[in-house]
């Protein structure tokens, strides 16, 4: 695959174009992986609509919302569908929970990174192994650390393609699209949360502020990636 070539063919395309290209050419072997956020809404509704069998899963780290499940069940409802759903292995969390509490990952990044790795980075890791291409709801204008994000790129880490529709939208288009379309969304968005990731590592932000500020709150913004989508 010409990783270059893509990039250039979709200069002009919009989000739906991308995910048909994708979801036409690699069936289930490509996947959105859903936090169940607006972006990952909308892709979702996008998707549906494209192929009703398409691959979409979400990884559940045992530290959800309640309003997280909420969205999550509102989803499989609409569309007739049951999001895969990928669990921490057993083993794995016993034994963080015997180094670090349950709530150890505020006292350290350290820590903190060992619990994602857990939560989130080992069960991604297996849900990819088999897939060929990995579709995000990743935004460049959600972080420093995403500026500079393509549409496509491979992914070292997980060895797959890694595609990003929504790379240039805004928060507005979003928004937009989720009323438009009447998509199932979380009520947290709502309440003051624009970006939501597991209820210990989530805070509200004021109206104005960094989107991505409430995550990981007592960390700098370099360091706020959870190792989903580090370089
Ligand atoms: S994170 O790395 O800080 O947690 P963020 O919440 O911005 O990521 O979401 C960016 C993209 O990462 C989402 O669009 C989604 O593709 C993926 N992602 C994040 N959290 C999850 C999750 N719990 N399950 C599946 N995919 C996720
Ligand atoms: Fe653990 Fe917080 Fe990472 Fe969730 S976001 S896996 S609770 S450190």
């Amino acid at each position: 695959m010409d990783i270059k070539k893509l990039n250039e063919d979709f200069a002009n395309a919009d989000a739906t174009q991308i995910l048909e290209y994708f979801i036409k050419e690699y069936g289930r072997d490509a996947a959105l992986s859903s936090s169940l956020g607006a972006e990952d809404q909308v892709l979702t509704d996008k998707i549906l609509k494209i192929d009703k069998n398409a691959n979409i899963f979400t990884l559940d780290t045992g530290r959800l919302h309640p309003e997280t499940y909420d969205v999550m069940d509102a989803t499989n409802l609409k569309y007739g569908v049951k999001l895969e759903v990928f669990f921490p292995l057993n083993d794995a969390v016993q034994d963080l929970y015997q180094s670090q509490g349950i709530n150890g990952h505020y006292e350290s990044i350290e820590n903190r990174k060992n619990c994602c790795g857990v939560r989130k980075m080992e069960p991604l890791k297996r849900a990819l192994a088999p897939l060929k291409v990995w579709i995000t709801g990743l935004r460049a204008a959600q972080s420093v650390t995403r500026t500079d994000m393509p549409v496509v790129e491979y992914d070292e880490n997980f060895g797959v393609i890694k595609v990003n529709p929504l790379i240039n939208w805004s928060e507005e288009d979003v928004w937009n699209y989720i009323k438009e379309n009447n998509v199932p969304y979380n009520k947290l968005h709502d309440q003051g949360y624009p970006s939501i990731g597991c209820a210990p590592c989530t805070r509200p932000v004021e109206k104005g502020q960094d989107i991505r500020s409430g995550r990981w709150w007592w960390e700098n913004p370099e360091h706020k990636e959870c190792g989903l989508h580090a370089k």
